[in-house]
């Protein structure tokens, strides 16, 4: 017998349906969002899971029996047959809900209804739970406790579920995440398309969070990721280009290079956000260039930290396990700049290093003890430096 790989012990990876469909989610989407999936690659490059967010309930409320019932107009089959369909492609199926009465978008939440809910969605065959924060006192310890009873009922049910917690970073979670049972927490607000954080005005009005604003969280919290628990950086918004729910205008090529470069290199959770059924070039080359995605997947599972900043331009370091470092040179200001790694920045030493460029699949440079390279405005070169 072979022994199964523990759960999340490498960033999650798939698609969520949020980003692109909002409340109009239903199974055709899905099923031809599975399809894609398997067509394009991103299922041979470890996309696996398929979740589905918000909005997918009946929007009045529970049965007879207390239980969340599909809405019949979205997903006609129902549930079970839908998660059938896409193990049946190989892949994984997730669910979404929150930790109070109700969801973000007020659909029937599972707060009081965990057993009962996790019961209902592992005889469906649900892998993955998503689970919100709306609408649920704001203090940590209630936080603790609602995540906490609902790790319980996932545990409970005999099924492995990877369990997403999504309280947006605001109670800490990188601190009891793991301990409520869950592998990857969300550690932001939600992440747009966007360069800088603009503001929301629809409902009660937020802020979206920008790429930049994202690469600090990324820093201050890399110390508490690991195998087994992630940060989760937000669904990629690589791929929009405007379109969708959370469209901040859209990023340029190099934009979204940055968003997946970091991503990788903090050991986010790649959950796609864009349409797969139809993946023009650009974006199949972003989520499936495999030297870029095995950074993220490198078995050491330790995120990046900032090692070095000179004005907007700063230099990134990541151990992978096989002994090279990830490095990545991001310029974050608004003119090109030459940006100088040195051997003991990034804790090597002064003998000879073979530098490759990973979006490129290129050898670009040996260097000993410095090495410059041009980086263009919000453009971030990810390199791979082995001795
Ligand atoms: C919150 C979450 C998002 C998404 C929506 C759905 O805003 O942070 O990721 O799940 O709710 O309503």
């Amino acid at each position: 017998m072979t022994a199964s790989k523990p759960l999340a012990a490498t960033p999650p990876m798939g698609w969520n349906s949020w980003n692109m469909f909002g409340s109009a989610v239903n199974e055709a989407a899905i099923r031809e969002t599975a399809d894609a999936i398997v067509a394009s690659d991103l299922k041979a490059c470890g996309y696996e899971y398929i979740v589905i967010d918000d909005c997918w309930s009946k929007k009045v409320g529970r049965d007879a029996n207390g239980d969340l019932v599909p809405d019949p107009h979205k997903f006609p089959s129902g549930m079970k047959a839908l998660a059938d369909y896409v193990h049946s492609l190989g892949l994984k199926i997730g669910i979404y809900s929150d930790a109070a009465d109700r969801t973000c978008a007020s659909y029937p939440g599972s707060y009081g209804f965990e057993e009962q809910d996790a019961q209902l969605w592992a005889s469906w065959g649900m892998d993955f739970l998503k689970y919100d924060y709306c609408n649920a006192p704001t203090d940590q310890m209630t936080a603790i406790d609602r995540y906490g009873r609902m790790g319980e009922a996932l545990r409970n049910t005999g099924r492995e579920f990877l369990f997403s917690l999504c309280e947006w970073g605001g109670r800490s979670p990188q601190l009891w995440g793991r301990n409520v049972g869950g592998h990857v927490w969300r550690v932001s607000g939600d992440v747009f398309d966007s360069w800088v954080n603009i503001w929301v005005p629809h409902g009660p009005g937020y802020y979206g969070v920008g790429i930049d604003v994202s690469l600090d969280i990324a820093d201050n919290l890399h110390e508490y990721a690991g195998p087994g628990g992630w940060n989760d950086l937000d669904m990629l918004v690589v791929g929009l280009k405007g379109k969708g729910q959370i469209s901040g205008g859209g990023l340029s090529f190099i934009e979204y290079q940055t968003h997946m470069s970091v991503w990788c290199m903090a050991c986010s959770p790649l959950m796609i956000g864009c349409d797969v059924r139809a993946l023009d070039q650009e974006t199949a080359a972003l989520l499936m260039n495999r030297e870029v995605l095995a950074v993220n997947q490198d078995p050491l599972g330790k995120p990046a930290r900032r090692v070095k900043q000179a004005g907007p331009c700063e230099v990134w370091k990541k151990p992978l396990a096989d002994g090279s470092v990830a490095v990545a040179l991001l310029n974050r200001g608004a003119t090109g700049s030459d940006v100088s790694v040195r051997a003991g920045d990034i804790g090597l030493l002064d003998q000879p290093k073979l530098v490759r460029n990973l979006w490129k699949h290129e050898d670009i440079a040996e260097f000993k003890e410095e090495l410059v390279q041009r980086v263009q405005p919000h453009e971030t070169l990810l390199l791979r430096i082995s001795s």
